[in-house]
Order: C-alpha cells, then structure tokens, then sequence
C-alpha cells in the first residue's frame, strides 16, 4: 500500500520511519516533508494549509491511505474534504477537530459531559474578564480562541497581569491578530502527562502515555516551545490511572458522538496531574510533537494496522504492544528559539551516530546535498533503552556528536522521572 503523510516536522518523520517499517507499506511519500525525511520518502512541495492543493495531491498520488500530522489542515477542513472523494483519511473532520481549534469548545463540550478540568470563563472583552476575574483566586491563565502555535497561552501571577494580556490578545498586539474571545482559567499546578487515544468514532484505545517538556530552560523555567524533548516509560504512569485516562477519552468519543460530530483519529489529552486528582488542560486532535518521536521508537505494533483500525471503525479488535523500558527525545534547536533565528546553518556529525538512535529531523532542508537547519526546532534525538537512564545517555551520547552553529537543547530531559 502506498501512505501520503502530511506534515513536515519531527512528528511526521518518525511516522513516516514507522510506516516504512510495516511490512504492508510499499512507498511512502511525505507533502512537505524535509531534509531528513527525503531518505525515507518522497518529499512533495505543499503548503499544508491549502486544502485545495492536498486534494489536487491526493489526485495526482492516489495512495491507499492517508496521514495527516499538524493541526493546521484538520482546522481547514482536509479531512472533510477527502472523506468526500471517498479517500481513505486518518484525522478528525474539522467539527471534530474544534476539541483542539477552539479553547472555549473544549471547555463547554468537558462542562457538558462532566470531565474534570480547571474552573473557567469565556470572555468575549477585557470588560468581561474583570468582571470575571473576582470569582478566581489571584493565580489564572488566559488562553486566546484558536490556533495560537502554542503562544496563545499566558500564565498570570496576578489579576493585573491577566488584564494587560487579556487586552494584548484583543488588540491584536500579542499575537499578530485580534482573538474575539478567551478563555480565562484557574491555574493548577502538578506534572504534566501527555495522554494519546485511538479513536474511531465510537471507540477509543490507548496508545501510549508521555511527558514533554514545553519550557526552553532547564528546570522547566523561561517561554514556552513547541516541546524542548519527551520521554515514555512503562511506569510514568499506573494502570489504574492510565485506565482512567482511556476512560476520559472514550468520554469523548461518545460525547462527540452524541453530538452529531464523531470523533476519529489521535485524541492527545493533556492531562496536569494536580493534588486533587488529574485534570484535562487541553486536548490535541493529532499526534504530539515531540512524543511521537519517543513513542513510535517504542510502538511493536504496526502502525498501518492501528491507522486502518481507526479508519474503518473497529479499533476495538487491535492491541497496542510497546517495547518494555522507555525511550527519550531530545530537541536540538536554533539559537534564539522560540523567538526569532536563523536557518541555513550547516548540521555537521550526522554520520557519526550510532544505529542504536534515531535522528528525527524537526526543521532541515536539503541544500548542495548538505543537511542545513531550517527550523526553530531542528533534530530530535531519539533512543529506546531497557530504562529510562539508558535511553536517556543514548539520547545525549548521540547529541555530543552532531553541531550546528547556535544548537541549544536541554540537558535535563526526564528530570522529574529520574529524581
Ligand atoms: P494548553 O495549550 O492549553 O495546553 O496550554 C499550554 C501550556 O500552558 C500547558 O501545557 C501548561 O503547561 C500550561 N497551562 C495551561 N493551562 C493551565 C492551567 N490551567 N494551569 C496551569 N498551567 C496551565
Ligand atoms: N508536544 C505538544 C504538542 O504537540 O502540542
């Protein structure tokens, strides 16, 4: 069978190494894809936003099974649009996907259906939200309505402060465009788990559980990225919570369902594990970036049979296996990220690692035959190990040997797990 991937980041290359490992996967090609991808699929030229120009691609491919990787084409209705030629498409329609599209969606849809989550309100001025701000205590965070690219998220150490970002986010100046509405919210406090479900409409299973680290600095200090590394063990959390958590998204996946907006795809729950219990922060309608890195190193299970599982509604006949021990990534990213870089600057030591770690590319491109950076996320390097030092050291061992002019990652990747 012949797999078009969409997406072209650390995610989509681990997906696209995973594809290729599937006995029933005959070519793989990647829209856009990147450097590192390019040697393991063939990349097209994409703009992933453009529903119009993935349909005229899909035409063109024909591939039996379709995988998209960002939120970005979910928002813009891609999955609608091929389940209409009859494609066979893994990722929820653009209905479904406003469990990730739209904060203030997320929050009524967990009120209605009575999922534990942080107190909360949906203003629509900065009127409104000092109004609403007496019934929270001092500490809150303001999260603006849409696709933010993880910006769209600030957490206040004060009333003032909730205010002068409330109004930043309606004037437009934090974020480039005014939002219409927010949502403002009780700030929790706890380790965060990052929970993915197979959904197929009707039902949800269990893929596996992983921690990222979403802070640039070490101890979880400083901006918030796109995740700086994520790491996945057999014990992060218990079976009793883990079934707990499959039984909070299968919630969903009924709630959705009763709703006239069937869920089918990855379901990522952010879950804070809080004093009181865990608590939904957010849900993802894809694949985690960069979980996935450190998942599929783990995944036994071919992922084209899960995929089609979900595609064709009976994800309750497959059982997900994971390789026992744990596996860890690790971000290497551009000088300045996650403010403004530079890319183009030459990637040395690629060649040197050992076959025992993958290198994902998160943002490279091909130029002279030479792998340059091209992202504020460069490479994600990723190990399996009998536990979770072992795959760490393989992780780091492998960094020692690849540079790049301003590389700044992490050294402190599974921190709280190792304490
Ligand atoms: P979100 O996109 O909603 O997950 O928010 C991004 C990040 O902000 C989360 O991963 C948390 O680290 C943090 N965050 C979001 N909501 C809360 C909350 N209610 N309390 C504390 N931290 C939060
Ligand atoms: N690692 C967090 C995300 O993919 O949104």
């Amino acid at each position: 069978m012949k797999v078009l991937v969409i997406g072209g980041g650390g995610r989509e290359h681990a997906l696209v190494w995973a594809l290729r490992r599937s006995g029933r996967v005959t070519e793989v090609v990647c829209a856009p894809g990147n450097g590192g991808v390019a040697s393991l699929a063939r990349c097209e030229a994409l703009d992933v936003a453009d529903v119009t120009a993935l349909t005229d691609l899909v035409e063109r491919e024909s591939p039996g099974l379709v995988v998209i990787g960002p939120e970005v084409p979910l928002a813009a209705g891609a999955v609608d649009a091929l389940q209409e030629r009859g494609v066979r498409v893994f990722g929820p329609t653009r209905a479904a996907a406003q469990l990730e599209t739209s904060k203030g969606f997320a929050k009524e849809f967990m009120r209605r259906w009575e999922i534990p989550t942080a107190a909360y309100a949906v203003c629509h001025s900065a009127e409104i939200v000092r109004g609403a701000l007496e019934k929270f205590g001092g500490r809150v965070v303001v999260k603006a309505d849409g696709l933010a690219a993880g910006k769209g998220v600030v957490l206040c150490e004060s009333h003032g402060e909730a205010i002068a970002a409330a109004e930043e986010m309606f004037s437009g100046s934090l974020l480039g465009a005014a939002v219409e509405s927010l949502v403002l919210e009780e700030m929790l406090d706890g380790p965060e788990i990052s929970f993915f479900a197979v959904c197929d409409g009707t039902r949800a299973i269990a893929l596996a559980a992983a921690q990222d680290h979403k802070r640039i600095g070490e101890g979880d200090t400083g901006p918030n990225t796109g995740g700086m590394g994520a790491y996945s063990t057999d014990d992060l959390i218990s079976a009793e919570t883990s079934a707990w958590m499959r039984g909070v998204a299968q919630k969903v996946v009924d709630g959705m369902r009763a709703e006239g907006t069937p869920f089918a795809g990855i379901l990522f729950t952010g879950f804070m594990m809080t004093a009181s219990g865990p608590k939904v922060l957010e849900f993802n309608t894809r694949f985690g970036d960069p979980e996935t890195e450190a998942i599929m190193l783990r995944l036994e299970t071919d992922l084209v049979d899960i995929i089609e599982a979900a595609v064709d509604g009976r994800v309750g006949d497959i059982a997900v296996r994971l390789k026992p021990g744990a596996s860890a990534c690790v971000i290497a990213a551009s000088h300045g990220y996650p403010g403004k870089y530079v890319g183009g600057k030459l990637i040395l030591g690629l060649d040197h690692v050992n076959a025992d770690v993958e290198v994902f590319h998160a943002g490279t491109a091909l130029q002279d035959r030479e792998i340059v950076t091209a992202g504020g996320r460069v490479l994600a390097i990723t190990a399996v190990g009998g536990d979770l030092r072992d795959a760490l050291a393989k992780a780091y061992g492998a960094l020692e040997l690849i540079s790049f002019e301003g590389m700044q990652y992490r050294r402190d990747i599974g921190w709280r797990a190792l304490e």
